[in-house]
């Protein structure tokens, strides 16, 4: 008995069950075998369900032939994925005897023989392990996260072997993967569904699926579950739930969070030598009886500053405040709400995406002048790439700091998680019991740019680069490593 797979222990319970296909998955295993077959569409559809049983199909027919099966996808975590949905269907239809290895990653025990294999793939010189070896049918689920169709044209040079067993390829695919460009060329665009074309030599069949033609799930949940999932994204949550790949094009990145008359505020205007924290003070109100109400100030407003620095490219800069629970010029903030209150920009006005090359003391000297407007001190967050040192050993951070203005690296992580918080505060803007993110209209580089940028081509969860700047120090602006604090102390 293999050591490491549970299911022999299920021998004695065994009984055949019949395997039931969708209308899709039907119209998929009705594709000439000798064809390759790229599964497109929606979350959910049952592509990866239809892999296995094509697998599993070519295993009966040819295993006798010297069938040799690849799986590969880019993670571990998404071969074991499939390994449970190959478990289910194997069980169903030949029992325990059926096994396999995690440790090598093979299926071993099919009783007409055959050979299927489970490897993951992600860089090309992983690719080495597949150099020189032969498959008659190599398989590749959700191809959108990879960068580049480079290494599944490596993987189609292993597509060989006996000639009685028909080779394909089958690839499968949702849309908005970091891979969507170049699966939505070669895939998508110029094929019509379920027609076979020509590509690189051979003959391919594109065919798209949507969670609703997935009679096996609860759809209604399914559809709910989706929803949720995308909630600050409804271009990305079209493009799970109806399988269109047009996204891209699907208009501005922020638009359906980005609405001026809730994020929007008029920028602060302080009387002269009234600093920010005086004008935020809580201001009494008389009662009556020589009673004065105020709201609580247990707290203040925390002020930094953050910074996308750029040189050809513009160095944006936003004043921040974080309101701990208040009202300012007659506006509601919610505690923990992020708000802009005033912008540097180096940008040239007519081309926002070209800066004015100015040396680091001049932009610490503009900076410098706008906090001591507001009677802040001049330190905050800044972009990661502002802490490398260069063949000087001096990094901008630290000729920032010898001009009087100090930051660190914010540590920004991920920028698609990023962009998910973003838009989150930026939707919440406006109620009265959740932070949001609020843009004064001093902001003229952060309102210029952010409603109209676009989707990048490459990954349609992450924006179009080229006038990021803004929304960039934005987003340096709601990142927090730590609450410092977590809750209020009475
Ligand atoms: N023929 C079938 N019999 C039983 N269950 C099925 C069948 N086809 C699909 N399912 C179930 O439907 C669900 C979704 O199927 P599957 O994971 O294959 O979809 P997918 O298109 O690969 O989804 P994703 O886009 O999330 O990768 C799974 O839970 C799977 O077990
Ligand atoms: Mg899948």
């Amino acid at each position: 008995m293999v050591k490491n797979d549970t299911l022999a222990e299920l021998e004695f319970g065994y009984r055949e069950e019949p395997i039931q296909l969708s209308p899709f998955q039907l119209r998929v295993a009705a594709v000439p075998e000798s064809w390759s077959i790229a599964l497109t569409g929606g979350r959910g559809g049952g592509k990866s369900y239809s892999i296995a049983t094509l697998i599993m199909r070519h295993l009966v027919k040819y295993g006798s032939l010297g069938a040799r099966v690849l799986f590969v996808r880019q993670t571990h975590q998404g071969c074991e994925d499939f390994v449970l949905i190959l478990r289910e269907l194997f069980m169903k239809v030949w029992g325990p005897s059926v096994r396999y290895n995690a440790n090598t990653g093979i299926w071993s025990g099919f009783p007409q023989g055959g050979y299927l294999e489970i490897n993951q793939l992600s860089s090309y010189a992983e690719y080495g392990k597949f150099q020189g070896r032969s498959y008659s049918m190599i398989c590749c689920d959700e191809i959108g996260q990879f960068v580049t169709d480079e290494l599944i044209n490596l993987l189609r040079s292993n597509l060989r072997g006996a000639l009685e067993v028909p080779k394909r390829m089958i690839v499968a695919s949702n849309p908005a993967g970091i891979g969507h460009s170049w699966v939505y060329r070669r895939f998508v665009l110029k094929a019509n569904p379920w027609r076979p074309y020509d590509a690189d030599g051979e003959t391919w069949v594109t065919c798209p699926s949507t969670f609703e033609g997935n009679i096996f799930i609860d759809r209604e949940k399914y559809l709910r579950d989706l929803t949720a999932a995308c909630a600050h994204d409804s271009e990305l949550a079209r493009a799970f739930i109806s399988g269109d790949w047009d996204v891209v094009r699907g208009g501005a990145f922020f638009a359906h969070c980005l609405d001026a008359a809730r994020v929007m505020f008029p920028a602060w205007r302080l009387p002269e030598g009234v600093t920010a924290r005086a004008y935020v003070r809580p201001r009494p109100t008389r009662a009556g009886r020589g009673i004065r109400l105020a709201e609580p100030d247990v707290e203040g407003w925390h002020f930094w500053i953050t910074m996308d620095w750029g040189y050809s490219a513009p160095c944006i800069i936003y004043l921040c405040g974080r309101s701990p629970g208040a009202t300012v010029d007659g506006r509601w903030y919610p505690r923990g709400s992020v708000l802009l209150l005033d912008e540097i920009s180096t940008a040239h006005t007519d081309q926002l995406h070209i800066g004015s090359e100015m040396a680091v003391a001049d932009v610490a000297l503009l900076i410098k002048r706008m906090c001591a407007q507001y009677g802040i001190s001049p330190a905050g967050t800044c972009d990661d790439a502002c802490g490398i040192r260069n063949q000087d050993g001096v990094s901008v951070v630290d000729t920032f700091a010898t001009n009087g203005v100090y930051f660190r690296e914010c540590g920004k992580g991920s920028r698609i998680g990023g962009w998910t918080h973003m838009r989150e505060m930026l939707n919440d803007a406006g109620k009265l019991d959740k932070p949001g993110l609020y843009v004064s209209d001093a902001a003229r580089y952060f309102w210029s740019t952010a409603p109209f940028i676009g989707r990048s081509m490459r990954n349609p969860e992450d924006l179009d680069g080229a006038l990021d700047h803004g929304v960039d120090a934005a987003r340096y602006a709601i990142i927090q490593r730590h609450n410092p604090k977590p809750q209020r102390e009475f």
